[in-house]
């Protein structure tokens, strides 16, 4: 379990995050839906303590990771997979590499046992026979693919995602985001997708929450956020809907 708790984060005189609660319970998949700039990237690193909030704390697996020493943060942390925005494979090294790399650095796995859990996770998420190919043979959704098959490669218990699906077109988005419901049904994990996109939003959700302003404006389930009264929320998947013609969401005006 993950629980943020009044957590405060101000860059340069400008306060992002202030007073952020949110708490994801096990096996869920809670989304951060927010404006792009409203800190939702930046949530994230906080939980992986890339960065220390000014204010607050933040719980994982019973422990405040802001009082562990370094040790046992990244032992915390190997309990995390994360896809990152631009699917961050290294550009020099084939997909075998790219996905095993954690594998073959941090596990004692053998080269065949290594060779089976590779071949495990490109299974997972659709890709096969793309072992020996270079990210840049890959199109930009095989490459998120590639991303999703390292991030469960070492049996995470959390899977952090930030915007899986920008930059992609709406067949390859719907395609990623079942991709990443398959993974939350077969791998029993707990994850937070970040998005601004609410189409990839309402096929992944357990939960959504909304950070709006430094705080998180609303949470609830699907069927909550689509029928609130929140006039922010409201505004939010107005917004969204316009913009990409949409009438997915009835709302009255
Ligand atoms: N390391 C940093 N140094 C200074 N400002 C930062 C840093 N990281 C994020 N910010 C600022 O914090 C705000 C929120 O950023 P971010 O979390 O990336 O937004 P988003 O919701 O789009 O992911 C932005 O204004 C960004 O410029
Ligand atoms: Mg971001």
């Amino acid at each position: 379990m993950i629980i943020v708790e009044n957590i405060w984060k101000n860059f340069n005189d400008k306060q992002v995050l202030a007073g952020v609660d949110l708490k994801i319970n096990d096996g869920e998949t809670m989304v951060v839906l927010g404006k792009s700039g409203v800190g939702k990237s930046v949530l994230l690193r906080l939980i992986l303590r890339l960065m220390d909030p000014d204010r607050g704390r933040i719980t994982i697996d019973n422990k405040i990771i802001g009082t562990l020493q370094r040790r046992e943060m990244n032992t915390i942390r190997l309990r995390f997979g994360m896809l990152f925005q631009s699917a961050a494979l290294f550009d020099s090294m084939n997909i075998f590499d790219n996905v095993s790399i954690a594998l073959r650095t941090l596990t004692k796995l053998t080269e065949i046992e290594i060779r089976e859990k590779v071949d495990y996770c490109l299974n997972m998420v659709g890709l096969q026979g793309v072992e020996k190919l270079f990210p840049a043979e890959l199109s930009g959704g095989m490459r998120k693919r590639v991303g999703l098959a390292r991030a469960v490669a070492m049996d995470p218990a959390y899977l952090l995602y930030d915007e899986p699906t920008t930059g992609l077109d709406p067949v390859m988005t719907e395609s990623i985001a079942q991709i990443i419901r398959k993974l939350q049904r077969e791998l029993n994990v707990s994850s937070i997708v970040v998005t601004h996109d609410l189409q990839t939003a309402f096929t992944v959700a357990d939960r959504m929450a909304l950070l709006h302003e430094g705080q998180i404006q609303f949470q609830g389930t699907v069927d909550q956020i689509r029928n609130t009264d929140d006039i922010i929320v409201r505004e939010f998947i107005r917004g969204y809907s316009r913009k990409h013609n949409l009438e997915m969401h009835q709302i009255d005006d």
